[in-house]
């Protein structure tokens, strides 16, 4: 397989995990390039769950080497205690896992950071994930942050974690109003020990990667969050704080845009958020209600209920734009099963006016109306089709509408189950 970024056509949550894990298995080399321990990406193995946050899912798999890029920001915490699981259950990462000394670190006081913003933004909150992201991302950017790499020398990391802590402490306190209970002494001790856990792990991936495709290992680049939670091109401010496009796999990564051979969008058939935000197709009915139920739409990393609404193709040309897609991965047709009527929207209406592009500001987006079309469902179980062909004619004819309002880009898969065999090969990648 040629190597292939993985991105999020939505606002997140689009079932990414499947198709990673599909894609994985032709790929040699796994690739987080961005995002950090907000994202949650759900892998069932042996009768067991496992939710990674940091660690690339692609991890399962005993001959794949796994990298978390420099463009990561980085919890050493969670990520030690997703190694200790994988140990526990069997899954050895010597040697084949590595994390870049690029990458920014999360510390406690970014996550305390994080949701004493929150809790003072009043009705503004974004409703983050409380991770600590945005917080490590500014001091990336105000060039105040700590990086994997400082580990290596204990003196410094302690001398520039106490800058940073007193300051966070003024700030939190003076700024936010906020109670800031972290003691210094216990976080020090306790990195100490990580320190040392983690040196194993740090390496310059970005030359690893490179020097991977240059041996003709097949790269696989994977995507968190989604398109419309991206920094600059997402529905700001109600987004998080990276770049979750496809481009951004490059610089997250460390290597040239050569290097890319396939942009895949992961699309739910029907459309998710978690957070605050605008959202034009939102369903606050019962239909919405049903998806949500039979979709399991509950976030993996903080368990909050999504938001359920139609597909939105304006969206999906949008992020057809932003991200250079070569190919659809659709999920969760089997979601719809039991539905009479689906509805798909087509375009908009802003100020009375027809539009088939997604605005660039909330300002517009959320004076949104949806306009629909509307199809009959097909109400049976669709679990056990292997080919488009053994799907109903009302399923077939629902996916092809999805694809013509999305520049008929060719769809790699349809996933009708959370199960690895319940994926139909459409258009494979050779
Ligand atoms: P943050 O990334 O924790 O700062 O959260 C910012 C926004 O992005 C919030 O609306 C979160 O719910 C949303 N978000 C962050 N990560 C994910 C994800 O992996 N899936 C879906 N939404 C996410």
């Amino acid at each position: 397989m040629p190597n292939a970024v993985i991105v999020g056509t939505q606002w997140g949550d689009e079932g990414k995990a499947k198709v990673i894990d599909y894609l994985t298995e032709r790929s040699d080399v796994i690739i987080r390039f961005q995002g950090g321990a907000n994202a949650g990406h759900t892998v069932i193995a042996n009768g067991r769950k496992f939710v990674f946050h940091l660690v690339p899912s692609g991890i399962m798999y005993p001959d794949k080497t796994c990298i978390v890029g420099n463009g990561v920001v980085f919890d050493c915490e969670q990520f030690l205690k997703e190694v200790d699981e994988l140990n526990d259950f069997g899954i050895s990462v010597e040697n084949r896992l590595f994390v870049s000394d690029l990458a920014h670190l999360v510390l406690p006081y970014h996550k305390a950071q994080d949701n004493a913003a929150e809790s003072n933004m009043g009705q503004g909150k974004i409703g983050t994930t409380g991770r600590g992201i945005g917080p490590a991302y500014s001091d990336k950017v105000s060039r105040i942050g700590l990086r994997v790499g400082d580990l290596r020398d204990w003196d410094l990391f302690t001398e520039k974690f106490t800058a940073n802590f007193e300051l966070k402490k003024k700030l939190i306190q003076s700024v936010y109003n906020s109670d800031f209970k972290l003691s210094i002494d216990e976080i020090l001790g306790n990195y100490k020990v990580i320190r040392d856990r983690m040196l194993s792990f740090i390496k310059d991936t970005g030359f690893l990667s490179f020097d991977a495709t240059r041996n003709g290992k097949r790269l696989l680049f994977e995507g968190a969050q989604g398109t419309f939670l991206d920094i600059d091109h997402g529905t700001y401010p109600f987004v998080t704080s990276s770049n979750t496009l496809s481009g951004y796999a490059c610089p997250g990564c460390g290597i040239g845009p050569s290097a890319i051979n396939h942009v895949i969008g992961i699309t739910k058939v029907y459309t998710t958020r978690v957070g605050n935000g605008p959202f034009p197709t939102e369903l606050n009915d019962a239909t919405g209600e049903k998806l949500r139920h039979e979709g399991g739409e509950f976030g993996a990393t903080t368990g909050r209920p999504r938001r359920c609404g139609w597909f939105d193709s304006v969206m999906i040309r949008k992020s057809a734009q932003l991200n250079g897609l070569t190919r659809l991965a659709l999920t969760k047709l089997d979601v719809l099963n039991t539905l009479d009527t689906i509805k798909i929207c087509t375009h908009y209406e802003i100020n009375g006016k027809k539009t088939e592009q997604f605005p660039t500001g909330i300002h517009d987006l959320s004076r949104a109306v949806p306009v629909y079309t509307e199809m009959e469902g097909w109400k049976c179980d669709i679990s056990g089709c292997k080919t488009l062909q053994d799907l109903p004619s009302k399923a077939l004819q629902y996916i092809r509408k999805l694809q013509n309002l999305c520049y008929d880009i060719p769809i790699l898969i349809v996933s009708i189950g959370p199960d690895r065999n319940q994926t139909i090969e459409v258009d494979p990648l050779v």
